[in-house]
């Protein structure tokens, strides 16, 4: 099946996207079709998914705000940013983690490592507004559901983030919440958020300079108590 192995970097990885495209096309199809003959069951559907998430822990934002956004245009297009962005992830369990700029909310540019003491365990948590579980070291990627993106109702209107300056001006709003975490930002290349495909949001323990636990992509699939069973296990 391969074809053109001496160059096989390129045009294998745009066949992947391609097929991605294809894919989340088809998802989303699927969806918005199912929702509009069925839109009680599949309302029990998402709200399942919800669940698993800490999305209905908040009555005041109930299922009208954010489920019927599924399957729109703009939801297209975040989970296809999400799936071609997971392309170049470069953190593996085991492996060596990348060291990728972030910025202080005071400015200065550093990289993750500088925030290892000795060889104490550090738990990166990505993420942006929508995910505000605060643990040790926050980096606040781009907005998940930004008002000119795949947006919610009822959620805080933080757009796109612009330039770095808006970058910080959202994460002061998860530094309000969480004063006891030091909360730093992703550069505007979006490195610290490729290299560790982290969009929308990720937890990761790193120790001696390796990826020793890699969570789960969130919302659904992002559980902070393997963190605990796992710093648990280490004392
Ligand atoms: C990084 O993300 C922001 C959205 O927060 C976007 O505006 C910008 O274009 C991205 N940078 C790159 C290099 O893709």
């Amino acid at each position: 099946m391969q074809v053109g192995c001496n160059s096989p970097g390129l045009p294998a990885a745009f066949l992947q996207k391609i097929l991605i495209l294809l894919h989340v096309t088809m998802c989303v199809v699927v969806g918005k079709t199912l929702m509009i003959l069925f839109p009680n069951a599949m309302k029990r559907y998402i709200l399942k998914l919800g669940e698993k998430s800490r999305m209905n822990e908040n009555p005041k934002f109930s299922y009208e705000n954010w489920g019927p956004t599924f399957f729109s245009f703009k939801y297209l297009l975040f989970v296809l940013k999400v799936k071609w962005k997971r392309l170049e992830d470069e953190a593996l369990e085991g492996h060596p983690a990348p060291n990728t700029p972030v910025v202080t909310l005071s400015g200065e540019v550093c990289r993750l490592f500088d925030f290892v003491q000795d060889n104490r365990p550090l738990i990166l948590n990505f993420g942006s507004y929508f995910s505000s579980i605060a643990d040790f070291l926050i980096i606040y990627i781009e907005e998940a559901h930004a008002v000119d993106g795949w947006a919610f109702k009822n959620n805080v209107v933080i757009k796109n983030h612009r330039s770095l300056e808006d970058r910080k001006i959202a994460a002061q709003f998860l530094q309000k919440n969480n004063p006891l975490c030091p909360v730093v930002l992703d550069t505007m290349e979006n490195l610290s958020s490729s290299k560790y495909a982290a969009l929308p949001e990720r937890l990761y323990l790193l120790q001696g300079g390796k990826v020793i636990y890699k969570g789960g992509v969130g919302p659904w699939n992002y559980h902070p108590q393997e963190i605990r069973a796992i710093l648990e296990k280490m004392k």
